[in-house]
């Protein structure tokens, strides 16, 4: 199966995000992935709506925001108007998830659900018809950089096999810790979007992974 790579700005250079965007649409990536943190929810706080607005003339990339911020359905208004193409909510920061991905829809966008390690799937059985991408962190969000959780791979095959099973087409999404050495396996486990940042922005060649992953299944 196909899968595609969606580089992660957080470890891009942020005095120059129009470039680096730039520079992974030149190495074939199809989307980008906006890591939204909000100081609350995690402790970071990194980019709003503003930046997403800012860069939308000067891409064509799919662009997917990954909001890790507390009462996201505050938010949704102000990223749609932004240009975002596709919103996904950490389930665990919304206490109406279903009104939460219809709003999100009601904007004419797609909508996602995020799980933390420690979040089980369950979360999604009354909301599958509502998701257009379910991300499954391999890592706590909150910063770039960490190692990749192995014990979360059960997990991306259980969401795989539900989206299959209930013959959808849903993207699986994976997040944190993905690099050359662990995408194939992770890749093999059903995900079809691999999140990608320090491997994509700070290894050596990272740029590559783009395309390589792009090859995997073909
Ligand atoms: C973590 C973010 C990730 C992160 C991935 O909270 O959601 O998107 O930037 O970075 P790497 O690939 O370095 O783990
Ligand atoms: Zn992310």
């Amino acid at each position: 199966m196909a899968a595609k790579v969606a580089p992660s700005l957080l470890s891009a250079d942020f005095s120059k995000l129009r470039d680096e965007v730039k520079l992974i649409e030149e190495h074939g990536a199809e989307w980008v992935h906006l890591d939204i943190m909000d100081g609350h929810f995690v402790p970071a706080i990194t980019i709003g709506p503003l930046v997403v607005k800012a860069l939308r003339p000067h891409t064509g990339l799919f662009m997917d925001a990954h909001l890790m911020v507390s009462e996201p359905e505050n938010q949704i208004g102000s990223f749609v108007e932004a240009g975002i193409d596709l919103l996904t909510v950490q389930a665990e920061t919304t206490v109406h998830l279903d009104r939460t991905l219809r709003k999100i829809k009601d904007h004419g966008i797609k909508a996602g659900a995020a799980l933390n390690p420690a979040t089980s799937p369950d979360v999604l059985e009354y909301v599958w018809p509502l998701l257009d991408l379910v991300l499954v962190m391999s890592v706590n969000p909150g910063a770039g950089g960490q190692e990749f959780i192995p014990a979360v791979m059960p997990k991306i095959k259980a969401v795989s096999e539900q989206i299959r099973s209930r013959g959808l087409s849903t993207e699986l999404e994976v997040d944190g810790g993905i690099n050359r050495d662990n995408a194939r396996d992770i890749i093999d486990a059903g995900a079809t979007i691999l999140v990608a940042g320090s491997a994509v922005f700070k290894a050596e060649n990272g740029m590559a992974l783009i395309r390589e992953v792009a090859g995997h299944g073909q």
